[in-house]
């Protein structure tokens, strides 16, 4: 048998890519890991998955054959990631696509030329396993593979197997699927289990699977229910490092050249040896998949968090640091490591150089978040371990689990894996009780803190959904009364001044959803007033007006007009399509990784949280605002439609990423096409009617969420109108024009600092005379010149000079000053030449001197500071100075 040509992945890739493009394929590039308009996916995890509208029909395709090498991430088994050969969490699908063009035949005949003709990857035929499918209860055995395999190729009809379901069928998710033909390379013995009855199909590392030829004929609607596409296409996925590890006729995925370039790069930060010893290498293993994972997630716009696929990110990213740990690395590293995935993928994905810094610091700060509360996480987990085995349990308990989770930011993975590596199980279930018990508790949180916390109120069947008329009308005449509720009880009439919810079979108020607040205004009819302050939709579908009867009696029955206070509408609506085109601007100054996490819409003002990465720049702030006030002075035309969802993606409306949408969708566009969104809210008819907007704070709100406040109409007038008064008031003070006011200032502050340095001189000056004064007081002890003094009010520098002065001036002299600030007592020993030549150190004497005012002290031998605490005590204290000198020389 012979061996393989061991290319490179880089060359295989564009050996595979260019074989298609000699076979009339469009070259297209891979597709974000970021699926599109797709809920069925975390992450894109094969070649076909971005194109599905393309096998639907749905979408015309840019041309009906197309080849792609596609980054793919399939964290299914992520606990055996490093430890056996096969497993990798990212890798790269180079695939050939049919469109209801070629199928079956030259699907097979291609991949058949590929991997053995001499010009191209020249694997010995004797090697290759193809397998078909067998068939089943609902669909019949794949009898024309079959065929074309034996009779057309002429691979042996012992070489060629037959397989059920399980590996013949091939499905993701919801969409194309259809039953396939897989190609098998045989590695060696050296490779296999050596088991009687290994062979094709067998566990082992012998026969490898290297190629999946999917004839993909059916839609599944993700329930199990098939139906058969109108155009039968051909889909198929060759795993690039698969096909590597073959040629280069290596043990592992983690062997082949590239992916090997980046374990060395770990190595040599780590200190590691990769081949030492089985953990060593799995923990090798394990950073270098992740890493490579988090590199491409980050480049795509994957933020870290704990959700969705950001939790994704985060779980690799904290495995992979934990992993770092067991080698020894107590420092971010992983950020090291980008550099080299970049250098080895650059020629392919060319955004990964571009995009270096960003990805960069993504990593190295979750990094740093995460070594903030691992060690902590660690002693803990250590002692819960501890506590186990001293009970002799093998089950980790889920409380523990859920424990280091909520606390620590352990993903359970990481949690079970240092279980496993005890030998220990954990309680799986048990944690994602609590996990579960966690969000309902923050449900009822949630529902508690409703306004008049009445929201809980359960009506009966007979009261109808409340119709909303808000969009095209502020006040409707004979709204009924359906229900009302007072302290979380139904009730059949109100009294004035009592507190409550009105149910309206109508109404124009707009409930809070979306960010944007309810509507207040008032319920009306002859000699009643109901105040509204807030209005909230209950879950079946009542809107609810909070609010007060501060005139007459309402029992249910009755008819009101209800009226929205009109101008504070209006102003919710100049901030929300504001909110629309901020929007907007952020990803055109940012990037397409910009998304809605969050937002609240009031009157005149707005809160936008998104996700990015790092604070904004004075100057990508500066663009945002310029560009979202340009598109207020386009004056744009606002049109708002309610349209079938199918139709609204097609308009590249955007959607909030996880939210549930139904059959038909309100969409709002502003400027034809220029923003559209999905959005229940409320809008202006025309962008100017926003007035200014005005940003008055960006800050971080959580990791990779940053926040903007903003206002719009009034309120930015408002914010305009208190700067520039200020400025008024401050040019006045200053007795300067407004416009001359920078000048006068740095002037002014120039006076004062000159002002202040003469302040200065003058005390020095000053403090040097009142310590010459000093000197008179002095008397002779033991032929040294001890003095002690009070100086009222001063600070330890006044003290400090005046000690310099003395103990520079008289070589001889031993003097003890002392300052008293309200309870603040500070003193200040200071002994010249000769008085620390007799053996007289300032620094003994002020810890006497301090003990005696209930303080301490010390200090150098010719100059100590000391504090004490009883103001009283500082004369006792001075006069014990002569004693303290006269026992120290011996006198
Ligand atoms: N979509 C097929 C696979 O991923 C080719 O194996």
């Amino acid at each position: 048998m012979k061996d393989p040509k061991p290319f490179g992945v880089n060359e295989l890739r564009e050996m595979f890519l260019h074989f298609f493009e000699t076979k009339g394929h469009l070259r297209l590039p891979s597709f974000s890991l970021i699926p599109q308009n797709d809920a069925s996916l975390l992450l894109i995890n094969s070649g076909m998955a971005p194109m599905k509208p393309f096998f639907t029909g749905e979408q015309e395709p840019p041309r009906h054959r197309v080849t792609t090498c596609q980054k793919c991430i399939r964290t299914g088994d992520i606990e055996n990631i490093g430890k056996t050969a096969r497993h990798g969490t990212y890798f790269e699908m180079l695939g050939n696509f049919s469109f209801g063009d070629y199928f079956k035949n030259e699907a097979i005949h291609w991949a058949w030329e590929f991997l053995t003709s001499p010009e191209w990857v020249g694997l010995d035929p004797d090697r290759l396993f193809p397998s078909v499918f067998a068939g089943n209860e609902t669909t019949p055995a794949d009898t024309e593979a079959f065929r074309v395999w034996n009779e057309e190729i002429g691979v042996p009809a012992d070489h060629i197997f037959k397989f059920g379901k399980e590996d013949n069928f091939w499905e993701h998710g919801s969409g194309p699927c259809g039953p396939c033909s897989e190609i098998y390379y045989d590695r060696g013995p050296k490779y296999g289990c050596g088991k009687p009855g290994c062979t094709v199909g067998c566990d082992c590392d012998r026969y490898m699977e290297v190629w999946n030829v999917v004839f993909s004929q059916f839609d599944n609607d993700g329930e199990g229910h098939y139906t058969e596409l109108k155009q039968k296409n051909i889909d198929t996925g060759m795993g690039l490092e698969r096909l590597a590890v073959v040629c280069q006729n290596v043990d592992s995925l983690f062997d082949v050249d590239t992916v090997m370039n980046i374990t060395n790069k770990v190595t040599e930060i780590t200190g590691a040896k990769y081949g030492q010893s089985h953990a060593i290498d799995v923990s090798l293993r394990v950073i270098t998949d992740h890493i490579r994972s988090a590199t491409f997630m980050i480049c795509d716009g994957v933020l870290p968090s704990n959700e969705g696929r950001g939790y994704v990110l985060r779980r690799l990213l904290r495995r992979a640091a934990r992993h770092g740990k067991l080698l020894g690395v107590n420092e971010p590293f992983l950020y090291r490591v980008c550099d080299t995935v970049i250098h080895e993928n650059e020629g392919h994905y060319p955004e990964l150089r571009e995009r270096q810094d960003y990805i960069t610091k993504v990593i190295r700060v979750e990094e740093e978040n995460f070594a903030k509360t691992i060690d902590g996480g660690l002693k803990i987990f250590n002692e819960m371990l501890a506590g186990h085995k001293a009970k002799g349990e093998k089950t980790f308990s889920g409380g523990d689990a859920f424990k280091l989770y909520d606390t620590y930011g352990f993903p359970i993975d990481l949690t079970l894996e240092m279980v496993e590596e005890q030998g220990m199980t954990l309680d799986e279930e048990e944690f994602h009780k609590q996990m579960e018990e966690q969000r309902q508790r923050a449900r009822k949180a949630r529902e508690a803190l409703g306004d008049l916390g009445w929201a809980g109120v359960e009506f009966g069947k007979d009261i109808p959904e409340t119709q909303f008329v808000g969009y095209d009308h502020t006040t409707v005449e004979g709204a009924k009364v359906v229900a009302l509720v007072v302290e979380n009880e139904q009730a059949e009439e109100l009294m004035p001044g009592v507190e409550a919810i009105v149910v309206l079979d109508k109404t124009p108020f707009y409930a809070e959803m979306g960010g944007q607040i309810g509507d207040q205004g008032t319920l009306t009819a002859d000699g009643v007033t109901f105040a509204v302050t807030d209005v909230q939709k209950n879950k079946g579908g009542k809107y609810m007006h909070y609010g007060k009867l501060t005139q007459g009696t309402l029992k249910v029955g009755d008819t009101v007009t209800a009226a929205l206070d009109v101008e504070r509408r209006k102003a919710i609506m100049r901030a929300h399509s504001a909110t629309h085109l901020l929007d907007k601007a952020l990803r055109t100054v940012l990037g397409d990784h910009v998304h809605q996490a969050g937002s609240l819409v009031e009157p005149d003002r707005l809160r936008f949280d998104f996700t990015h990465f790092s604070a904004l720049t004075a100057q990508e702030l500066g663009k945002v605002s310029a560009i979202v006030n340009e598109a207020v002075l386009e004056g744009y035309d606002i049109v708002t439609q309610e349209l079938p969802i199918e139709e609204a993606k097609k308009k590249g409306a955007i959607a909030l990423f996880g939210e549930k949408y139904g059959d038909t969708v309100r969409v709002v566009d502003m400027g034809s096409g220029y923003s559209v969104e999905f959005c229940g809210g409320t809008h202006l008819d025309n962008t100017a009617k926003v007035g200014v907007f005005h940003i008055s704070s960006e800050f971080s709100v959580a990791s990779g969420v940053r926040r903007i406040e903003a206002t719009t109409g009034k309120a930015s007038l408002a914010v305009m109108n208190r700067n520039q008064e200020m400025l008024f008031q401050a040019a006045s003070i200053l007795k300067a024009k407004p416009g001359e006011l920078r000048e006068k200032a740095e002037a002014v502050m120039a006076e004062v600092r000159q002002l202040s340095q003469s302040v200065e001189k003058f005390k020095a000056r000053e403090a040097v005379s009142e310590a010459e004064r000093f000197l008179f007081s002095g008397h002779d002890v033991g032929g040294l010149k001890v003095l002690t003094a009070t100086v009222p009010e001063a600070d330890a520098n006044r003290l400090r000079k005046m000690g310099d002065f003395l103990r520079d001036k008289e070589p001889k002299v031993v003097a003890v000053l002392a300052a008293v600030n309200g309870e603040k007592i500070t003193f200040l020993a200071v002994c010249g030449k000769d008085a620390v030549k007799a053996g007289v150190k300032a620094g003994d004497i002020i810890k006497q001197v301090s003990a005696i005012a209930g303080g301490s002290g010390g200090g150098k031998p010719d100059s100590a500071m000391g504090g004490g605490k009883d103001p009283l005590m500082v004369d006792n204290a001075l006069a014990m100075v002569d004693n303290v000198v006269s026992m120290k020389l011996g006198v």
